[in-house]
Protein backbone atom coordinates (compact mmCIF):
# COMPACT_ATOMS: atom_id res chain seq x y z
CA UNK A 1 0.00 0.00 0.00
CA UNK A 2 1.09 3.32 -0.98
CA UNK A 3 -0.42 4.75 1.87
CA UNK A 4 -2.86 4.51 4.75
CA UNK A 5 -3.70 7.81 5.60
CA UNK A 6 -5.02 10.82 3.22
CA UNK A 7 -3.31 14.70 3.59
CA UNK A 8 -6.59 15.83 4.93
CA UNK A 9 -7.48 13.73 7.91
CA UNK A 10 -5.04 13.57 10.93
CA UNK A 11 -6.33 15.37 13.87
CA UNK A 12 -4.70 16.26 16.89
CA UNK A 13 -6.33 12.45 18.55
CA UNK A 14 -4.05 11.06 15.95
CA UNK A 15 -0.81 12.46 18.01
CA UNK A 16 1.62 9.07 18.19
CA UNK A 17 0.30 7.09 15.51
CA UNK A 18 2.20 5.72 12.84
CA UNK A 19 1.30 6.68 9.52
CA UNK A 20 1.98 6.43 6.02
CA UNK A 21 0.68 9.42 3.24
CA UNK A 22 1.79 10.02 -0.08
CA UNK A 23 0.86 13.20 -2.27
CA UNK A 24 2.45 16.23 -4.08
CA UNK A 25 5.26 18.59 -2.57
CA UNK A 26 3.09 21.52 -2.13
CA UNK A 27 6.31 23.55 -0.89
CA UNK A 28 9.04 23.18 1.39
CA UNK A 29 10.91 25.80 3.39
CA UNK A 30 14.26 25.47 5.44
CA UNK A 31 13.73 27.29 9.04
CA UNK A 32 16.86 26.53 10.80
CA UNK A 33 17.99 22.71 11.61
CA UNK A 34 14.10 22.06 10.17
CA UNK A 35 12.72 21.22 6.66
CA UNK A 36 8.94 21.33 7.03
CA UNK A 37 7.71 19.83 3.54
CA UNK A 38 3.85 20.52 2.69
CA UNK A 39 1.99 17.54 1.20
CA UNK A 40 -1.14 17.78 -0.67
CA UNK A 41 -3.60 15.12 -2.24
CA UNK A 42 -6.89 15.00 -3.07
CA UNK A 43 -7.96 15.21 0.46
CA UNK A 44 -6.05 18.38 2.08
CA UNK A 45 -2.71 18.94 3.12
CA UNK A 46 -0.24 17.93 5.76
CA UNK A 47 2.22 19.32 7.41
CA UNK A 48 5.64 16.90 7.52
CA UNK A 49 8.93 17.93 9.78
CA UNK A 50 12.54 16.68 8.75
CA UNK A 51 14.65 17.54 11.46
CA UNK A 52 18.80 17.73 10.79
CA UNK A 53 19.96 16.98 14.25
CA UNK A 54 18.06 14.05 14.57
CA UNK A 55 18.53 12.66 11.13
CA UNK A 56 20.74 14.43 8.57
CA UNK A 57 20.87 12.23 5.46
CA UNK A 58 16.73 12.18 5.53
CA UNK A 59 16.90 16.08 5.98
CA UNK A 60 19.04 16.45 2.98
CA UNK A 61 17.28 14.41 1.08
CA UNK A 62 14.39 16.36 1.68
CA UNK A 63 16.03 19.67 1.03
CA UNK A 64 16.25 18.51 -2.56
CA UNK A 65 12.71 18.35 -3.01
CA UNK A 66 11.17 20.74 -5.54
CA UNK A 67 7.13 22.01 -6.10
CA UNK A 68 5.06 19.29 -7.41
CA UNK A 69 7.41 15.96 -6.24
CA UNK A 70 5.44 13.24 -5.70
CA UNK A 71 6.64 11.93 -2.02
CA UNK A 72 5.52 8.66 0.54
CA UNK A 73 6.07 9.96 3.69
CA UNK A 74 6.14 7.29 6.73
CA UNK A 75 6.58 9.12 10.31
CA UNK A 76 4.76 9.60 13.66
CA UNK A 77 1.99 12.08 13.84
CA UNK A 78 2.82 14.90 16.44
CA UNK A 79 1.38 18.06 18.25
CA UNK A 80 2.37 21.28 16.66
CA UNK A 81 3.99 23.58 18.86
CA UNK A 82 2.63 26.46 16.76
CA UNK A 83 -0.73 25.77 15.48
CA UNK A 84 -2.59 27.17 12.20
CA UNK A 85 -6.13 27.67 12.58
CA UNK A 86 -6.62 28.13 8.94
CA UNK A 87 -5.82 24.27 8.26
CA UNK A 88 -7.63 21.38 9.28
CA UNK A 89 -5.20 19.50 9.75
CA UNK A 90 -3.43 22.86 11.10
CA UNK A 91 -2.71 21.42 14.75
CA UNK A 92 -0.18 18.82 13.82
CA UNK A 93 2.48 17.53 11.94
CA UNK A 94 4.25 14.46 10.56
CA UNK A 95 7.92 13.41 12.01
CA UNK A 96 9.23 12.17 9.38
CA UNK A 97 11.18 8.83 9.31
CA UNK A 98 11.51 7.75 6.07
CA UNK A 99 10.95 9.74 2.35
CA UNK A 100 10.48 8.20 -0.77
CA UNK A 101 10.69 10.24 -3.96
CA UNK A 102 7.75 8.95 -6.46
CA UNK A 103 8.40 10.97 -9.14
CA UNK A 104 10.23 14.40 -9.76
CA UNK A 105 8.51 16.93 -11.25
CA UNK A 106 9.35 20.30 -13.34
CA UNK A 107 9.09 23.71 -12.24
CA UNK A 108 4.94 23.97 -12.55
CA UNK A 109 4.47 27.13 -14.80
CA UNK A 110 2.38 28.82 -12.34
CA UNK A 111 1.58 28.28 -8.38
CA UNK A 112 -0.90 25.22 -7.85
CA UNK A 113 -2.85 27.01 -5.15
CA UNK A 114 -5.87 28.73 -4.51
CA UNK A 115 -4.48 32.08 -4.96
CA UNK A 116 -2.25 31.11 -7.92
CA UNK A 117 -0.61 33.34 -10.45
CA UNK A 118 -1.07 32.19 -13.89
CA UNK A 119 -3.56 34.05 -16.16
CA UNK A 120 -6.66 32.31 -17.84
CA UNK A 121 -4.43 31.08 -20.96
CA UNK A 122 -1.41 29.39 -18.94
CA UNK A 123 -4.02 27.79 -16.82
CA UNK A 124 -6.27 26.34 -19.34
CA UNK A 125 -2.99 24.76 -21.28
CA UNK A 126 -2.04 23.17 -18.07
CA UNK A 127 -5.30 22.19 -16.99
CA UNK A 128 -4.18 19.13 -15.54
CA UNK A 129 -2.10 20.98 -13.21
CA UNK A 130 -4.90 23.63 -12.66
CA UNK A 131 -7.60 20.79 -11.80
CA UNK A 132 -4.87 20.46 -8.75
CA UNK A 133 -5.82 23.43 -6.75
CA UNK A 134 -8.34 22.83 -4.52
CA UNK A 135 -10.78 25.84 -5.94
CA UNK A 136 -11.63 23.98 -8.87
CA UNK A 137 -11.56 20.28 -7.32
CA UNK A 138 -13.93 21.68 -4.89
CA UNK A 139 -16.04 22.82 -7.92
CA UNK A 140 -16.24 18.81 -9.56
CA UNK A 141 -16.56 17.88 -6.21
CA UNK A 142 -19.52 19.64 -6.10
CA UNK A 143 -20.65 18.90 -9.60
CA UNK A 144 -20.37 15.05 -8.64
CA UNK A 145 -22.47 15.40 -5.91
CA UNK A 146 -25.11 17.00 -7.51
CA UNK A 147 -25.29 14.62 -10.53
CA UNK A 148 -25.35 11.87 -7.89
CA UNK A 149 -28.11 13.09 -5.80
CA UNK A 150 -30.54 14.50 -8.79
CA UNK A 151 -29.90 10.79 -10.40
CA UNK A 152 -31.19 9.38 -7.01
CA UNK A 153 -33.44 12.23 -6.80
CA UNK A 154 -35.19 11.58 -10.63
CA UNK A 155 -34.96 7.12 -9.79
CA UNK A 156 -36.98 8.06 -6.84
CA UNK A 157 -39.71 9.51 -8.98
CA UNK A 158 -39.93 6.65 -11.55
CA UNK A 159 -37.44 8.43 -14.26
CA UNK A 160 -35.48 5.89 -15.92
CA UNK A 161 -32.42 6.93 -17.45
CA UNK A 162 -31.53 5.77 -20.74
CA UNK A 163 -29.01 7.21 -23.34
CA UNK A 164 -29.51 8.13 -26.60
CA UNK A 165 -27.13 7.97 -29.66
CA UNK A 166 -24.29 10.76 -29.79
CA UNK A 167 -24.41 9.89 -33.55
CA UNK A 168 -27.23 11.89 -34.60
CA UNK A 169 -29.14 12.91 -37.83
CA UNK A 170 -28.24 16.59 -38.75
CA UNK A 171 -31.45 18.99 -38.57
CA UNK A 172 -31.28 22.50 -39.62
CA UNK A 173 -33.42 24.43 -37.05
CA UNK A 174 -31.78 25.95 -33.59
CA UNK A 175 -27.71 26.67 -33.57
CA UNK A 176 -25.17 24.98 -35.86
CA UNK A 177 -24.70 21.17 -35.67
CA UNK A 178 -20.92 19.62 -35.21
CA UNK A 179 -20.63 17.39 -38.22
CA UNK A 180 -18.83 14.39 -38.58
CA UNK A 181 -17.99 12.54 -41.76
CA UNK A 182 -19.00 8.86 -42.24
CA UNK A 183 -16.08 6.45 -43.84
CA UNK A 184 -18.79 3.70 -44.69
CA UNK A 185 -20.58 5.97 -46.19
CA UNK A 186 -18.75 8.46 -48.26
CA UNK A 187 -19.98 12.02 -48.48
CA UNK A 188 -22.78 11.21 -45.67
CA UNK A 189 -22.21 13.15 -42.44
CA UNK A 190 -23.39 12.35 -39.10
CA UNK A 191 -23.97 15.82 -36.36
CA UNK A 192 -23.59 15.31 -32.41
CA UNK A 193 -26.55 16.20 -30.91
CA UNK A 194 -27.32 19.64 -29.70
CA UNK A 195 -30.01 17.88 -27.20
CA UNK A 196 -31.75 14.62 -26.87
CA UNK A 197 -34.77 16.21 -28.06
CA UNK A 198 -36.46 13.80 -30.87
CA UNK A 199 -35.12 10.88 -29.38
CA UNK A 200 -36.80 11.51 -26.14
CA UNK A 201 -40.23 12.16 -27.54
CA UNK A 202 -39.78 8.73 -29.15
CA UNK A 203 -39.35 7.74 -25.83
CA UNK A 204 -42.80 8.56 -25.24
CA UNK A 205 -44.04 7.00 -28.39
CA UNK A 206 -42.18 3.71 -27.09
CA UNK A 207 -43.77 4.02 -23.81
CA UNK A 208 -41.00 4.86 -21.34
CA UNK A 209 -43.49 7.64 -19.84
CA UNK A 210 -40.77 8.92 -17.39
CA UNK A 211 -37.10 9.32 -18.82
CA UNK A 212 -34.21 11.29 -17.48
CA UNK A 213 -30.73 11.54 -19.25
CA UNK A 214 -27.33 13.69 -18.06
CA UNK A 215 -26.73 14.11 -21.59
CA UNK A 216 -23.63 15.97 -23.43
CA UNK A 217 -24.98 18.15 -25.90
CA UNK A 218 -23.04 20.08 -28.64
CA UNK A 219 -24.07 23.24 -30.24
CA UNK A 220 -21.99 25.25 -32.86
CA UNK A 221 -22.17 28.96 -31.40
CA UNK A 222 -20.63 32.07 -30.42
CA UNK A 223 -19.27 31.08 -27.20
CA UNK A 224 -20.47 33.22 -23.79
CA UNK A 225 -19.44 32.70 -20.59
CA UNK A 226 -22.73 30.70 -19.78
CA UNK A 227 -22.53 28.83 -23.22
CA UNK A 228 -19.73 26.15 -24.00
CA UNK A 229 -19.79 23.84 -27.56
CA UNK A 230 -20.08 20.80 -25.66
CA UNK A 231 -22.29 21.03 -22.45
CA UNK A 232 -24.34 18.80 -20.51
CA UNK A 233 -28.18 18.90 -20.08
CA UNK A 234 -30.44 17.19 -17.11
CA UNK A 235 -32.44 15.61 -20.06
CA UNK A 236 -35.91 15.09 -19.18
CA UNK A 237 -39.48 14.04 -20.71
CA UNK A 238 -42.92 12.91 -19.34
CA UNK A 239 -46.21 11.19 -20.48
CA UNK A 240 -49.07 12.33 -19.90
CA UNK A 241 -48.43 15.26 -18.39
CA UNK A 242 -49.40 19.09 -18.93
CA UNK A 243 -47.51 22.23 -18.32
CA UNK A 244 -48.09 22.37 -14.41
CA UNK A 245 -47.31 18.78 -14.16
CA UNK A 246 -43.68 19.16 -15.57
CA UNK A 247 -43.38 22.63 -14.02
CA UNK A 248 -44.10 21.36 -10.53
CA UNK A 249 -42.09 17.92 -11.30
CA UNK A 250 -38.66 19.92 -11.49
CA UNK A 251 -39.51 23.07 -9.43
CA UNK A 252 -39.13 19.86 -7.35
CA UNK A 253 -36.06 18.83 -8.44
CA UNK A 254 -34.47 22.44 -8.55
CA UNK A 255 -35.67 22.79 -4.75
CA UNK A 256 -34.49 19.72 -3.57
CA UNK A 257 -30.74 20.22 -4.82
CA UNK A 258 -30.85 23.99 -3.60
CA UNK A 259 -31.95 22.54 0.00
CA UNK A 260 -29.03 19.88 -0.51
CA UNK A 261 -25.97 21.60 -1.59
CA UNK A 262 -27.22 25.28 -0.51
CA UNK A 263 -29.51 24.61 2.77
CA UNK A 264 -31.75 26.82 0.76
CA UNK A 265 -36.06 26.22 1.62
CA UNK A 266 -38.11 27.19 -1.26
CA UNK A 267 -41.12 27.13 0.59
CA UNK A 268 -43.18 28.90 -1.53
CA UNK A 269 -44.07 28.08 -5.14
CA UNK A 270 -41.59 29.92 -8.00
CA UNK A 271 -43.00 32.75 -9.06
CA UNK A 272 -44.38 33.13 -12.49
CA UNK A 273 -44.02 35.46 -14.78
CA UNK A 274 -45.36 35.44 -18.55
CA UNK A 275 -42.66 36.59 -21.43
CA UNK A 276 -44.17 39.46 -22.20
CA UNK A 277 -43.88 41.04 -18.79
CA UNK A 278 -40.80 40.03 -18.98
CA UNK A 279 -39.71 41.82 -21.85
CA UNK A 280 -42.05 44.45 -20.70
CA UNK A 281 -40.26 45.15 -17.04
CA UNK A 282 -37.15 43.66 -17.43
CA UNK A 283 -36.05 43.89 -21.04
CA UNK A 284 -34.86 40.12 -20.78
CA UNK A 285 -36.88 37.28 -21.00
CA UNK A 286 -34.73 35.72 -17.86
CA UNK A 287 -35.20 38.83 -15.72
CA UNK A 288 -33.00 38.96 -12.66
CA UNK A 289 -35.36 39.88 -10.25
CA UNK A 290 -32.57 39.48 -6.86
CA UNK A 291 -33.69 43.51 -7.46
CA UNK A 292 -36.58 45.69 -8.05
CA UNK A 293 -36.01 48.16 -10.92
CA UNK A 294 -38.84 47.21 -13.67
CA UNK A 295 -38.88 49.18 -16.68
CA UNK A 296 -41.94 52.45 -16.58
CA UNK A 297 -42.94 53.89 -20.20
CA UNK A 298 -43.02 57.15 -20.64
CA UNK A 299 -44.19 57.41 -23.24
CA UNK A 300 -47.21 59.60 -22.94
CA UNK A 301 -44.84 62.37 -20.47
CA UNK A 302 -42.26 62.52 -22.61
CA UNK A 303 -43.56 62.49 -25.81
CA UNK A 304 -44.48 66.15 -27.57
CA UNK A 305 -42.32 68.23 -25.53
CA UNK A 306 -40.16 69.29 -28.99
CA UNK A 307 -37.50 66.95 -28.16
CA UNK A 308 -37.24 64.69 -31.20
CA UNK A 309 -34.84 62.30 -29.25
CA UNK A 310 -38.16 61.15 -27.30
CA UNK A 311 -40.85 62.30 -30.41
CA UNK A 312 -39.33 59.97 -32.80
CA UNK A 313 -38.23 57.02 -30.34
CA UNK A 314 -41.21 54.05 -30.57
CA UNK A 315 -40.50 53.71 -26.94
CA UNK A 316 -39.33 55.99 -24.12
CA UNK A 317 -38.38 53.49 -21.13
CA UNK A 318 -36.69 54.34 -18.02
CA UNK A 319 -35.92 52.65 -14.06
CA UNK A 320 -35.14 54.31 -11.07
CA UNK A 321 -32.27 54.17 -9.07
CA UNK A 322 -33.17 54.53 -5.43
CA UNK A 323 -30.27 56.99 -3.50
CA UNK A 324 -28.50 57.50 -6.29
CA UNK A 325 -29.22 61.47 -6.74
CA UNK A 326 -25.44 62.41 -5.46
CA UNK A 327 -23.91 60.46 -8.64
CA UNK A 328 -21.31 62.47 -9.69
CA UNK A 329 -20.87 63.80 -13.55
CA UNK A 330 -18.28 61.41 -14.08
CA UNK A 331 -20.55 59.10 -12.72
CA UNK A 332 -23.14 59.62 -15.09
CA UNK A 333 -20.90 59.76 -17.96
CA UNK A 334 -19.65 56.43 -17.21
CA UNK A 335 -23.02 55.43 -17.54
CA UNK A 336 -23.60 56.87 -20.78
CA UNK A 337 -20.26 55.26 -21.74
CA UNK A 338 -21.53 51.87 -21.03
CA UNK A 339 -24.99 52.17 -22.36
CA UNK A 340 -23.36 53.24 -26.28
CA UNK A 341 -20.35 50.64 -25.86
CA UNK A 342 -21.39 48.68 -29.01
CA UNK A 343 -22.24 45.23 -26.99
CA UNK A 344 -25.13 47.45 -26.10
CA UNK A 345 -25.65 50.03 -28.86
CA UNK A 346 -27.38 52.61 -27.11
CA UNK A 347 -27.09 56.18 -28.61
CA UNK A 348 -27.05 57.99 -25.69
CA UNK A 349 -28.92 58.11 -22.17
CA UNK A 350 -31.04 61.06 -20.10
CA UNK A 351 -30.66 61.54 -16.99
CA UNK A 352 -33.15 62.53 -14.10
CA UNK A 353 -32.30 63.32 -10.51
CA UNK A 354 -34.82 64.21 -7.51
CA UNK A 355 -32.64 66.38 -5.45
CA UNK A 356 -33.40 66.44 -1.71
CA UNK A 357 -35.69 69.68 -1.91
CA UNK A 358 -37.96 67.66 -4.71
CA UNK A 359 -36.60 69.90 -7.62
CA UNK A 360 -34.95 68.25 -10.91
CA UNK A 361 -31.88 68.07 -12.47
CA UNK A 362 -31.35 66.51 -16.02
CA UNK A 363 -29.81 66.44 -18.92
CA UNK A 364 -32.81 66.67 -20.78
CA UNK A 365 -33.32 70.60 -18.68
CA UNK A 366 -33.51 72.60 -22.16
CA UNK A 367 -36.69 70.63 -23.74
CA UNK A 368 -38.63 69.45 -19.85
CA UNK A 369 -39.73 71.91 -17.38
CA UNK A 370 -39.65 71.46 -13.47
CA UNK A 371 -43.58 70.47 -14.44
CA UNK A 372 -42.50 67.64 -17.02
CA UNK A 373 -40.24 65.97 -15.08
CA UNK A 374 -42.43 65.81 -11.64
CA UNK A 375 -44.81 63.80 -14.05
CA UNK A 376 -42.14 61.45 -14.82
CA UNK A 377 -40.90 61.03 -11.30
CA UNK A 378 -44.60 60.57 -10.59
CA UNK A 379 -45.04 57.65 -13.31
CA UNK A 380 -41.68 56.43 -12.05
CA UNK A 381 -42.59 56.30 -8.26
CA UNK A 382 -39.14 58.67 -7.58
CA UNK A 383 -38.14 60.30 -4.64
CA UNK A 384 -36.26 62.80 -3.56
CA UNK A 385 -32.92 61.23 -3.59
CA UNK A 386 -33.71 59.19 -6.62
CA UNK A 387 -32.03 58.75 -9.90
CA UNK A 388 -34.28 58.19 -13.46
CA UNK A 389 -32.29 56.67 -16.29
CA UNK A 390 -34.41 56.67 -19.82
CA UNK A 391 -33.05 55.67 -22.81
CA UNK A 392 -35.35 55.47 -25.99
CA UNK A 393 -35.74 54.32 -29.53
CA UNK A 394 -36.98 51.32 -31.10
CA UNK A 395 -39.18 49.13 -28.49
CA UNK A 396 -37.31 45.86 -28.63
CA UNK A 397 -33.70 47.03 -28.89
CA UNK A 398 -34.39 49.70 -26.48
CA UNK A 399 -35.92 47.24 -23.76
CA UNK A 400 -32.53 45.40 -24.55
CA UNK A 401 -30.50 48.07 -23.77
CA UNK A 402 -32.20 49.23 -20.54
CA UNK A 403 -31.70 45.45 -19.94
CA UNK A 404 -28.02 46.00 -19.59
CA UNK A 405 -28.46 49.28 -17.81
CA UNK A 406 -30.59 47.76 -14.86
CA UNK A 407 -28.12 44.68 -14.72
CA UNK A 408 -24.96 47.12 -14.27
CA UNK A 409 -26.67 49.54 -11.69
CA UNK A 410 -27.51 46.22 -9.96
CA UNK A 411 -24.08 45.73 -9.82
CA UNK A 412 -22.84 48.80 -8.95
CA UNK A 413 -25.87 48.87 -5.90
CA UNK A 414 -24.10 45.38 -4.65
CA UNK A 415 -27.72 44.46 -5.44
CA UNK A 416 -26.60 41.11 -7.03
CA UNK A 417 -25.33 39.25 -4.42
CA UNK A 418 -24.35 35.71 -5.08
CA UNK A 419 -25.82 34.21 -1.74
CA UNK A 420 -29.10 34.89 -2.68
CA UNK A 421 -31.14 32.57 -5.11
CA UNK A 422 -34.09 34.21 -7.33
CA UNK A 423 -35.41 31.43 -9.05
CA UNK A 424 -38.52 32.16 -11.26
CA UNK A 425 -40.42 30.77 -14.02
CA UNK A 426 -40.86 32.42 -17.31
CA UNK A 427 -44.27 31.24 -19.23
CA UNK A 428 -46.25 31.84 -22.01
CA UNK A 429 -43.17 32.52 -24.92
CA UNK A 430 -44.63 33.08 -28.41
CA UNK A 431 -44.35 30.27 -30.42
CA UNK A 432 -42.61 32.29 -33.20
CA UNK A 433 -40.55 34.43 -33.75
CA UNK A 434 -39.66 37.10 -37.34
CA UNK A 435 -36.74 36.96 -38.89
CA UNK A 436 -35.81 40.04 -41.06
CA UNK A 437 -33.09 38.91 -43.00
CA UNK A 438 -35.06 35.71 -44.19
CA UNK A 439 -38.45 36.82 -44.38
CA UNK A 440 -39.62 34.27 -42.30
CA UNK A 441 -40.89 32.57 -38.80
CA UNK A 442 -38.72 30.43 -36.49
CA UNK A 443 -39.94 28.45 -33.51
CA UNK A 444 -38.83 30.26 -30.67
CA UNK A 445 -38.55 27.26 -28.73
CA UNK A 446 -37.98 24.33 -31.52
CA UNK A 447 -40.64 23.16 -33.80
CA UNK A 448 -42.17 20.12 -31.67
CA UNK A 449 -43.36 22.58 -28.95
CA UNK A 450 -47.33 22.52 -28.75
CA UNK A 451 -49.31 25.71 -29.05
CA UNK A 452 -51.46 27.24 -26.71
CA UNK A 453 -54.34 25.58 -27.14
CA UNK A 454 -56.45 28.92 -26.81
CA UNK A 455 -54.34 30.16 -29.85
CA UNK A 456 -54.53 27.35 -32.27
CA UNK A 457 -57.07 29.37 -34.08
CA UNK A 458 -54.88 32.31 -34.74
CA UNK A 459 -52.08 30.17 -36.42
CA UNK A 460 -52.18 31.62 -39.56
CA UNK A 461 -54.22 34.86 -39.15
CA UNK A 462 -52.26 35.97 -35.91
CA UNK A 463 -48.73 33.74 -36.43
CA UNK A 464 -46.58 35.98 -34.52
CA UNK A 465 -49.12 36.21 -31.61
CA UNK A 466 -49.74 32.49 -30.86
CA UNK A 467 -48.36 31.48 -27.31
CA UNK A 468 -45.94 28.32 -27.06
CA UNK A 469 -46.97 25.83 -24.06
CA UNK A 470 -43.19 26.62 -23.27
CA UNK A 471 -41.83 27.80 -19.90
CA UNK A 472 -37.78 28.57 -18.92
CA UNK A 473 -36.79 28.54 -15.40
CA UNK A 474 -34.28 31.06 -14.86
CA UNK A 475 -31.87 31.69 -11.73
CA UNK A 476 -30.15 35.00 -10.78
CA UNK A 477 -30.88 36.33 -14.30
CA UNK A 478 -29.34 32.73 -15.99
CA UNK A 479 -31.44 30.82 -18.00
CA UNK A 480 -31.11 27.85 -15.69
CA UNK A 481 -33.60 25.35 -18.00
CA UNK A 482 -36.33 25.26 -20.60
CA UNK A 483 -39.06 23.02 -22.09
CA UNK A 484 -42.07 22.55 -23.53
CA UNK A 485 -45.16 20.54 -23.88
CA UNK A 486 -44.76 18.69 -27.65
CA UNK A 487 -47.35 18.30 -30.96
CA UNK A 488 -48.36 14.87 -30.53
CA UNK A 489 -51.08 15.33 -33.32
CA UNK A 490 -49.33 14.47 -36.88
CA UNK A 491 -51.85 17.14 -38.31
CA UNK A 492 -50.68 20.05 -36.06
CA UNK A 493 -47.39 18.99 -36.60
CA UNK A 494 -47.39 19.09 -40.05
CA UNK A 495 -49.10 22.49 -40.31
CA UNK A 496 -45.97 23.50 -37.84
CA UNK A 497 -43.19 22.21 -40.36
CA UNK A 498 -45.22 24.14 -43.20
CA UNK A 499 -46.22 27.70 -41.04
CA UNK A 500 -41.62 27.13 -40.46
CA UNK A 501 -41.38 27.19 -44.29
CA UNK A 502 -41.01 23.35 -45.04
CA UNK A 503 -42.21 21.77 -47.85
CA UNK A 504 -43.90 18.22 -46.90
CA UNK A 505 -40.95 17.15 -48.40
CA UNK A 506 -38.42 18.39 -46.29
CA UNK A 507 -40.42 17.86 -43.43
CA UNK A 508 -40.61 14.38 -44.43
CA UNK A 509 -36.54 13.73 -45.16
CA UNK A 510 -35.39 15.79 -42.23
CA UNK A 511 -38.22 14.38 -39.62
CA UNK A 512 -39.85 11.57 -41.17
CA UNK A 513 -38.76 9.40 -38.47
CA UNK A 514 -40.54 11.55 -36.00
CA UNK A 515 -43.77 11.93 -38.16
CA UNK A 516 -44.22 8.29 -38.38
CA UNK A 517 -43.73 7.48 -35.33
CA UNK A 518 -45.88 9.92 -34.38
CA UNK A 519 -49.09 7.46 -36.67
CA UNK A 520 -48.71 4.62 -34.43
CA UNK A 521 -49.93 6.59 -30.99
CA UNK A 522 -47.94 9.07 -29.61
CA UNK A 523 -48.90 10.02 -26.34
CA UNK A 524 -49.35 13.32 -24.80
CA UNK A 525 -46.08 14.67 -23.37
CA UNK A 526 -43.39 17.17 -22.61
CA UNK A 527 -40.10 17.86 -20.80
CA UNK A 528 -37.64 19.82 -20.21
CA UNK A 529 -33.53 20.37 -19.94
CA UNK A 530 -32.19 22.02 -17.52
CA UNK A 531 -28.25 23.36 -17.97
CA UNK A 532 -26.39 21.36 -15.65
CA UNK A 533 -22.94 23.38 -16.03
CA UNK A 534 -24.67 26.17 -15.22
CA UNK A 535 -27.14 24.78 -12.68
CA UNK A 536 -23.44 23.68 -10.66
CA UNK A 537 -21.70 27.42 -10.99
CA UNK A 538 -25.09 29.27 -10.16
CA UNK A 539 -24.96 27.29 -6.89
CA UNK A 540 -21.07 27.53 -6.71
CA UNK A 541 -21.45 31.31 -6.95
CA UNK A 542 -19.18 31.27 -10.32
CA UNK A 543 -19.27 33.70 -13.61
CA UNK A 544 -18.62 31.21 -16.03
CA UNK A 545 -19.53 27.52 -16.28
CA UNK A 546 -15.69 27.11 -17.69
CA UNK A 547 -14.88 26.74 -14.10
CA UNK A 548 -17.39 23.70 -13.51
CA UNK A 549 -16.15 21.69 -16.19
CA UNK A 550 -13.01 19.24 -15.68
CA UNK A 551 -11.53 20.36 -19.93
CA UNK A 552 -13.30 22.97 -21.07
CA UNK A 553 -13.08 25.06 -24.25
CA UNK A 554 -12.20 28.76 -24.81
CA UNK A 555 -14.03 31.41 -25.84
CA UNK A 556 -13.00 30.64 -29.86
CA UNK A 557 -13.75 27.08 -29.21
CA UNK A 558 -10.58 25.98 -28.74
CA UNK A 559 -9.09 23.39 -26.32
CA UNK A 560 -5.86 25.25 -25.82
CA UNK A 561 -4.25 21.78 -23.69
CA UNK A 562 -4.54 19.53 -26.30
CA UNK A 563 -4.74 22.44 -29.60
CA UNK A 564 -8.03 20.92 -30.90
CA UNK A 565 -9.77 21.76 -33.64
CA UNK A 566 -6.40 20.70 -35.24
CA UNK A 567 -6.54 19.34 -39.21
CA UNK A 568 -6.44 15.84 -39.77
CA UNK A 569 -3.96 13.32 -42.01
CA UNK A 570 -4.17 13.41 -45.75
CA UNK A 571 -4.65 9.65 -45.12
CA UNK A 572 -7.21 10.05 -42.79
CA UNK A 573 -9.23 12.61 -45.48
CA UNK A 574 -8.33 9.75 -48.26
CA UNK A 575 -10.71 6.90 -46.13
CA UNK A 576 -13.05 9.36 -45.84
CA UNK A 577 -13.01 10.67 -49.36
CA UNK A 578 -12.93 13.81 -48.94
CA UNK A 579 -10.74 16.71 -50.47
CA UNK A 580 -10.60 20.15 -48.75
CA UNK A 581 -11.19 23.01 -50.30
CA UNK A 582 -11.06 25.54 -47.96
CA UNK A 583 -13.07 28.63 -49.10
CA UNK A 584 -10.53 32.06 -48.38
CA UNK A 585 -12.34 35.45 -48.01
P1 LIG B 1 -32.56 24.57 -24.60
O1 LIG B 1 -31.94 24.80 -25.92
O2 LIG B 1 -33.29 25.71 -23.95
O3 LIG B 1 -33.62 23.40 -24.65
O4 LIG B 1 -31.44 24.07 -23.60
C1 LIG B 1 -31.76 23.70 -22.28
C2 LIG B 1 -30.73 24.29 -21.32
O5 LIG B 1 -29.41 23.89 -21.68
C3 LIG B 1 -28.50 24.91 -21.32
N1 LIG B 1 -27.70 25.29 -22.48
C4 LIG B 1 -26.36 25.47 -22.47
N2 LIG B 1 -25.47 25.38 -21.48
C5 LIG B 1 -24.17 25.60 -21.78
N3 LIG B 1 -23.73 25.87 -23.02
C6 LIG B 1 -24.59 25.96 -24.06
N4 LIG B 1 -24.13 26.21 -25.29
C7 LIG B 1 -25.98 25.76 -23.81
N5 LIG B 1 -27.10 25.78 -24.57
C8 LIG B 1 -28.12 25.48 -23.76
C9 LIG B 1 -29.30 26.06 -20.79
C10 LIG B 1 -30.67 25.80 -21.37
O6 LIG B 1 -31.68 26.36 -20.57
N6 LIG B 1 -34.38 20.13 -26.06
C11 LIG B 1 -34.68 21.36 -25.36
C12 LIG B 1 -35.26 21.11 -24.00
C13 LIG B 1 -36.70 20.64 -24.02
O7 LIG B 1 -37.50 21.24 -24.72
O8 LIG B 1 -36.99 19.69 -23.28
C14 LIG B 1 -33.42 22.18 -25.23
O9 LIG B 1 -32.32 21.74 -25.52
O10 LIG B 1 -29.31 26.01 -19.38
Amino acid sequence: MYRDTKCGELRLSDAGRDVTIAGWVQRSRKMGGMTFVDVRDRYGITQVVFNNEINPELCNAANTLGREFVVQIKGKVAERSSKNPNMPTGDIEIIADELKVLNRSEIPPFTIEDNTDGGDDLRMKYRYLDLRRPCVRKNLELRHKMAFEIRRYLDSKGFLEIETPILVKSTPEGARDFVVPSRMNPGEFYALPQSPQLFKQLLMVSGYDRYFQIAKCFRDEDLRADRQPEFTQIDCEMSFVEQEDVIETFEGLVKHIFKYVKGIDFTDPFPRMTWHDAMKLYGSDKPDIRFGMPFVELNDVAKGKGFSVADDAELVVGICAQGCAGYTRKQLDELTEFVKRPQVGAKGMIWVKVESDGSFKSSVSKFYSQDDLKAWAERMNAQPGDLILVLTGEAMKTRKQLCELRLEMGNRLGLRDRNVFAPLWVIDFPLFEWDDETQRYYAMHHPFTSPNPEDVDKLRSATGEVRATAYDIVVNGTELGGGSIRIHDAALQDEMFELLGFTPERAMEQFGFLMNAFKYGAPPHGGLALGFDRFVSILAGLDTIRDVIAFPKNNSGRDVMNESPSPIDDAQLEELQLRLDLKKD
